[in-house]
């Protein structure tokens, strides 16, 4: 029995001493002390011996099991420090490479045009303001005059929150705390200036923007898309002055030569109505395959606040007037940076962001 000792003593240490990986170490350590390693063999055949004699095996086995850890503990170090001196010695660290630069974002086309029309209408003194996406159907459609059969309240339209279209309903007062009401995502900007004026006494001067939502996808639309409302509430607001301010808007926005003109239209929260166009960015107005030979593009709804729409804000149409208007974000964007699909704002892909 002693004689095993002395044999795997032997081989260990010349064993130990030819392993150059961690692997192999440990490959090593299993081998001679693992659970069914070969010191594990030899103690196992130890109750044969008799008594005395098992004595001795015991502790010669122990001191070497001891010698082993230490031997085996050294290789370990000799194996690192090995590793270590051939990286240090290896290919050197090419400190004259390019380094790996690191690309400063860029904002969306979206978000540049967004603060583009938001700070003209800043110079000319509107301030901001906001409301929710998730709207109550109240301040979406009816407090803007749109009755219950008005087709922007189709299912095609609207993204009604619990999935279906129920009947009208109305806050309990305004600004009311929503229970029991439908819910909608907003498909304009317009109930913010329901919100506006009834959280203000007038005059109003304010620009409004923010996500809506629409059932529609193609190439020109989105189903969540962006708009910026305007809303003018003052003693005597006349058409003129909604003229004038929206065709300061687009030369500020489109250039010094951009013309405006305004046709005739309808929408329930504003009366007189009327669609703004403004002179072809690409072709001065001359006629082209973008405005479809007509010289203009349409790019905003517009007209005088509703009488009705006065009356659901708690402001007086006897005493105040006002003009209000609203225009898609992406819409402006798409022919400020000539993109032609609208859907491509939208796939995050930053080599098209990086381009405007
Ligand atoms: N809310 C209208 C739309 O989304 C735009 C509009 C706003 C028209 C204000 C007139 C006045 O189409």
């Amino acid at each position: 029995m002693n004689d095993r000792l002395a044999a795997l003593a032997s081989s260990a240490q010349s064993e130990l001493e030819k392993a150059v990986t961690l692997d192999a170490v440990e490959a090593l350590r299993v081998k001679f002390l693992g659970k069914k390693g070969e010191l594990a063999a030899i103690l196992g055949g130890m109750g044969k011996l008799a008594p005395e004699e098992r004595k001795a095996l015991g502790a010669a086995a122990n001191t070497l099991k001891t010698e082993l850890e230490t031997k085996i503990t050294a290789a370990l170090t000799r194996v690192q420090d090995q590793a270590l001196e051939a990286e240090l010695k290896g290919p050197r660290l090419d400190v004259t490479l390019p380094g790996r630069g690191v690309k400063p974002g860029h904002r969306h086309p979206v978000s540049q045009t967004l603060e583009d029309i938001c700070s003209t209408f800043a110079r000319l003194g509107f301030v901001i303001e906001q409301g929710p996406e998730i709207e109550l159907d109240w301040y979406n459609f009816e407090a803007l005059n749109v009755p219950a059969d008005h087709p922007a309240r189709d299912m095609q339209d609207t993204f009604y929150v619990d999935g279906k279209q129920v009947g009208v309903t109305k806050p309990k007062a305004p600004g009311g705390d929503g229970v029991g009401e439908q819910v909608v995502l907003r498909t304009h900007t317009s109930p913010v200036q329901i919100r506006t004026m009834l959280a203000q006494k007038p005059p109003v001067r304010a620009v409004m923007p923010g996500r809506v939502y629409r059932k529609d996808s193609d190439q020109t639309h989105t189903p969540m898309f962006h708009q910026v409302e305007g809303l003018l509430v003052d003693e005597k607001v006349t058409f003129a002055e909604l003229k004038g301010t929206l065709d300061a808007f687009a030369r500020a926005f489109f250039g010094a030569k951009s013309k405006t003109r305004f046709r005739p239209s309808f929408f329930p929260f504003t009366e007189p109505s009327a669609e703004v166009d403004v002179s072809c960015v690409f072709c001065a107005g001359k006629g082209c395959r973008v405005c479809k030979q007509t010289g203009w593009l349409e790019v905003l709804g517009s007209g005088m606040v509703h009488p009705n729409v006065f009356r659901h804000a708690g402001y007086d149409p006897s005493k105040v007037t006002g003009f209000a208007f609203g225009m898609g974000v992406e819409r402006l964007a798409m022919l400020r940076y000539g993109i032609d699909d609208l859907r491509t704002m939208f796939e995050n892909d930053y080599r098209f962001v990086a381009q405007f």
